[in-house]
């Protein structure tokens, strides 16, 4: 059976364990039972909630729905920052204030935001406990994103060697011999999707590398993380979050087998074991990390792996190609490439929002918050800060300070793949420009549907000439 295609009745129960025949069908009604019950607490509510203060016209509630279309977030940043540093609104407290995300988000009176934070009464937060289905959540403990230390400071440390720029910096003649090989399948071809056929093949093959997965995995990989993705949004429809879940639970049936392979293997490890050097494969030998940590925050560094960094290569596609005479400077000089990987960050953020809970009351930009308000932090909004970048809404290659973006966020959260994402995208955005001259959009791009990542679902483009890689 493939990976991708896991059977339709789920076989595991809702704490894990695989159903025996017989118990099949309570196990899936109970799986249903469960995943409704939590998204009729998590995202039900929000959701009316977000509909009607959107329709009145609520700047954080349209941004937060996205229904506007692409784009359309950049006006509803501005009728925030008109309003002042640190909004409060029936949904909670936002900030578009570039200088104020970046006090939150070292601000360790702050804490990241879990299902905790969502103000529900007890008895409501005791029906979330006990309807937990085990699954390998990017936004809920034990996930490195949205856990305190001292469990972040443990499970951040026993990556982050495999993240530093030097670390980083070995791989760049592999991703520029991907990148190259992914351009060879193009060539001959008239036009050619490119999100599917190279922004997303690109990371994706890294970051399974990087982690030891075996080919096989990227492909329902692929498919599972663009199921998960719309979990970082609030106020998801049924169908949404059900199926972001099946991605889950797909993820996490494949990791904990792939680990218990590697387990088995480690038991009786040949002289040299190549597959020993990455990151999980020693973490799942050694036994540090519960089997919970180690699948959620797998899940999480290759699902983070790709569905960002392919919206900051196809963003970056359609912005250059949006803004030929940009193009033609790269191309006279290529020693503006990191420059404008930051400009596009800062331009169209891949991230654009995350979230903080005040643990304690605090006083902030002449704001009393209570402990437990939650604070929006529009990243892509700081990222337009007339305070800190001239002309914010220009796209422009050359400015000087582009690198002061929040793309990546700051603190102690701050992404620890952003020298990765950096790397690919300076080698993937020049290598596809060298080899097709004469690229132009086919059609325009299809955006995706996701609020929180922002990027393209397709981007038809015309190749035209290939120039052959010297
Ligand atoms: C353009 C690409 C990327 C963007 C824009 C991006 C953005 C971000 C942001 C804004 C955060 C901080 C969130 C917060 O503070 O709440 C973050 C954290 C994180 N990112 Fe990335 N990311 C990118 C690529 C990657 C890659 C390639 C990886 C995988 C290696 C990755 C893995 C992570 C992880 C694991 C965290 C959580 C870190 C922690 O909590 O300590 N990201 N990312």
């Amino acid at each position: 059976m493939s990976p991708s295609h896991p059977e339709p009745d789920p076989p595991i129960t809702a704490t894990g364990r695989v159903a025996r025949a017989g118990g099949r069908a309570v196990d899936a009604t109970r799986w249903a039972l469960v995943l409704w019950a939590r998204w009729a607490l998590m995202d039900l509510g929000p959701r009316a909630v977000l509909a009607s203060r959107a329709k009145r016209g609520d700047a954080l509630a349209q941004i937060l729905t996205g229904r506007g279309g692409w784009g359309s977030q950049y006006p509803a940043f501005e009728t925030i920052r008109a309003a002042g540093r640190l909004v409060p609104s029936r949904l909670g407290v936002a900030t578009v204030d570039h200088a104020l995300c970046r006090e939150i988000l070292r601000d360790r009176r702050f804490a990241t935001v879990t299902p905790d934070d969502l103000g529900m009464p007890g008895p409501l937060r005791g029906i979330l406990a006990r309807t937990d289905p085990g699954l390998p959540n990017p936004v809920e403990p034990p996930a490195m994103l949205v856990s305190e230390p001292p469990d972040h400071t443990r499970y951040r440390q026993l990556v982050a060697r495999s993240f530093t720029p030097r670390s980083i910096e070995t791989m760049r003649d592999r991703v520029g011999e991907l990148s190259r090989t992914l351009l060879d399948r193009l060539e001959q071809r008239p036009t050619a999707e490119l999100i599917g056929e190279y922004a997303t093949m690109l990371p994706v093959t890294v970051i399974a590398e990087l982690l030891g997965l075996p080919d096989e995995a990227h492909e329902p990989f692929i498919e599972w993380g663009e199921q998960a993705a719309p979990l970082l949004d609030v106020g998801l429809d049924w169908r949404t979050f059900r199926r972001a879940c099946g991605g889950l639970r797909s993820m996490d049936r494949y990791l904990r087998d792939h680990f218990a392979r590697l387990r088995a293997d480690g038991d009786a490890p040949g002289e040299s074991d190549p597959s020993a050097a990455h990151p999980f494969t020693r973490l799942a030998r050694d036994g540090e990390l519960t089997e919970r940590e180690l699948i959620t925050n797998a899940a999480l560094l290759v699902g983070a792996g790709f569905e960002t960094t392919v919206n900051l290569i196809g963003n970056g596609v359609v912005l250059l190609l949006q803004h030929p005479e940009q193009l033609a400077a790269l191309r006279e000089d290529p020693g503006g490439w990191p420059n404008a990987v930051e400009e596009i960050l800062r331009f169209e953020s891949p991230v654009q929002m995350t979230g903080r809970t005040a643990t304690e009351p605090v006083t902030l930009a002449d704001r009393d918050l209570p402990a437990g308000a939650v604070v929006s932090l529009l990243l892509a909004g700081a990222n337009r800060d007339p305070a800190v970048f001239d002309r914010p809404g220009e796209f422009d290659i050359t400015r000087t300070n582009a690198r002061d973006n929040l793309a990546f966020g700051t603190g102690i959260h701050a992404c620890i793949g952003a020298a990765l994402a950096r790397m690919e995208a300076t080698v993937a955005l020049p290598a596809l420009f060298e080899r097709f001259p004469d690229l132009g959009l086919a059609t325009a791009p299809d955006p995706s549907q996701n609020v929180t990542l922002h990027g393209f679902r397709r981007v038809e483009v015309r190749l035209g000439r290939a120039r052959k890689h010297v």
